[in-house]
């Protein structure tokens, strides 16, 4: 049990690969807090978390709430960040400037806040993993937003290494995940979308959450590893 007497906190841990990094983490005898903004959603995750998950309703774009949350939990080993919300995928021309600036609240100003409290707190030895995405490196016409905020939390990951140092701080960047980050799309473009993508990827399927999570586990559980961003695309960056 790896984690066996760590505390983890993973900030986006209610859905997707955040819900799948606790319930990994957990498993390997981690003591997890999950947050996300919304009651409901954190109340049905610690359902699928072991006993004694703590679960916090945070909004995560407001800085004095992420300021409360770290002097509530106080010390603990390892962040991982995995809050987002919808991807806000437009042509240029049809980009509205306030919605667009809107879109890196959570990804990265919501990613610097947290790291700013969080880090004081972390013991000895512990680490923050954040998260980017393919889309930074490979992007697709649309998505000028996706693959600009995901080369600005590349940037930060490698920023705060050097500064943070001997904290260790990386980011996994993700290719296509299945999890509810699809679910604005209609059912018959998501299922397109999973199945074009496993029709184009080296490894021949669309990515699980449980697959990405294992590689901020990695991160946390390693000792070397500082200002990397560890791809975990199923070959995207090479088709
Ligand atoms: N899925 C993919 O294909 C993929 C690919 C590349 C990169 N990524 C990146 O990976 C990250 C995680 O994606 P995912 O697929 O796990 O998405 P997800 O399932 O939609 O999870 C997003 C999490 O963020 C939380 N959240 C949303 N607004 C919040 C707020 N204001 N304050 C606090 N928490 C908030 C959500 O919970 P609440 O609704 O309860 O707040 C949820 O727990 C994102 O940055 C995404 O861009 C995903």
């Amino acid at each position: 049990m790896s984690f066996e007497g760590k505390k983890i906190v993973v900030l986006g841990g209610s859905s997707g690969i955040g819900l799948a990094i606790a319930k990994a983490a957990g498993r390997e005898g981690a003591k997890l807090v999950v947050a996300s903004s919304n009651q409901a959603r954190v109340n049905e995750a610690l359902k699928r978390l072991p006993p004694g998950t703590e679960g916090q309703a945070v909004d995560l774009g407001n800085e004095a709430a992420i300021a409360a949350l770290f002097a509530q939990i106080g010390p603990f080993d390892h962040l991982a960040y995995t809050a987002a919300d919808k991807l806000q995928l437009n042509r240029l021309a049809d980009t509205d400037l306030a919605t667009a600036r809107k879109f890196y609240e959570l990804r990265y100003w919501g990613a610097l806040a947290a790291v700013k409290y969080a880090s004081p707190n972390i013991r000895p030895g512990g680490s923050i993993v954040l998260t980017s995405g393919l889309a930074g490196l490979r992007p697709h016409a649309g998505w000028a937003l996706g693959a600009s905020v995901c080369g600005a939390v590349e940037g930060l990951t490698r920023a705060l290494a050097v500064e943070l140092a001997p904290i260790r701080v990386n980011a996994v960047a993700p290719g296509v995940v299945v999890s509810p980050l699809w679910d604005d799309m209609t059912a018959v473009d998501r299922t397109t979308l999973y199945r074009q993508t496993a029709e184009r990827l080296l490894v021949r399927h669309v990515g699980e959450t449980e697959e990405v999570a294992e590689a901020y586990l990695y991160l946390m559980r390693q000792t070397y590893s500082t200002g990397t961003v560890l791809r975990v695309d199923g070959g995207g960056a090479l088709v």
